[in-house]
């Protein structure tokens, strides 16, 4: 949703960089269907191969769903690690880390793997505080670049975690990109605190856009709360 709205801003197909991109499925959101259950009922977007997953998301608020897909013209992903999709050991080490009971999920990662093995994303091994920039400037001009990450600032320790969002504010404010953090709310405060108190007896992560805080999310995606008024 957060991306077809960067979109919609300029008019021009989104570049993607995903730092801790990990396999580099966030990487591909147009290929994969979506079913957001609202208050008003189901909405749909199927997925552009029938053997694509469909993403749920239990929604609240008057979130305004896309109808279509975002237009990817490039992607790249940031990794200290970087699993490769085509490695059959790497891939059956991250099915691994599905909790057993979470048939589901399996399910899930097994056809955004299988989707990925299609058309592998570009990965980058680095660290995304020092690799952003140079992969940035590789953006072609004719796009809207987005640097997007979920789940991965809480793994920096607490004074990379402010450079992190230090690079991150100075991008955006130059205008060099538009930025979207999903992560717990704990881990960049300042994004949390532009949006209403998260309730103390409530875990959740912050969807932020450009350093301010839009949604309360699922940490695995399957439920999203608009915070916009
Ligand atoms: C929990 S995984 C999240 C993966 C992916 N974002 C997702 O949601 O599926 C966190 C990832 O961040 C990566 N990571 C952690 N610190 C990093 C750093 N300093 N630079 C680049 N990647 C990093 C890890 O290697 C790991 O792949």
């Amino acid at each position: 949703r957060f991306l077809a709205e960067v979109q919609a801003s300029t008019g021009r197909p989104l570049a993607l960089v995903e730092v801790g991109a990990s396999a580099g499925l966030c990487l591909l959101p147009d290929r994969f269907g979506y079913r957001w259950r609202t208050g008003d009922g189901v909405v749909d977007l199927a997925p552009p191969e029938p053997a694509a997953p469909t993403l749920e998301c239990r929604v609240t608020g008057p979130v305004p769903l896309p109808s279509r897909a975002p237009g990817i013209g490039w992607r790249a992903g940031i990794d200290l690690a970087p699993l490769d999709v085509r490695d059959d050991d790497a891939v059956a080490w991250l099915e691994t880390l599905v909790w057993p009971e979470q048939e589901q999920r399996r399910d899930r990662l097994r056809g955004a793997l299988g989707v990925a093995r299609r058309q592998p994303p570009r990965l980058v091994r680095g660290d995304l505080l020092t690799a952003l920039p140079a992969l940035l400037e590789e953006v072609p001009d004719d796009l809207t670049p987005v640097v997007l990450h979920s789940a991965v600032v809480a793994y920096l320790e607490p004074p990379d975690r402010q450079r992190f969002r230090t690079l991150m504010t100075g991008l955006v404010r130059r205008g060099a990109c538009s930025w979207v953090s999903n992560e717990g709310a704990e881990v960049l405060p300042e994004l949390t605190t532009t949006g209403p108190p998260v309730p103390p007896d409530r875990s959740t992560f912050v969807l932020a856009v450009d350093g301010r805080a839009r949604a309360w999310t699922h940490p695995h995606g399957a439920s999203m709360t608009w915070l916009d008024r």
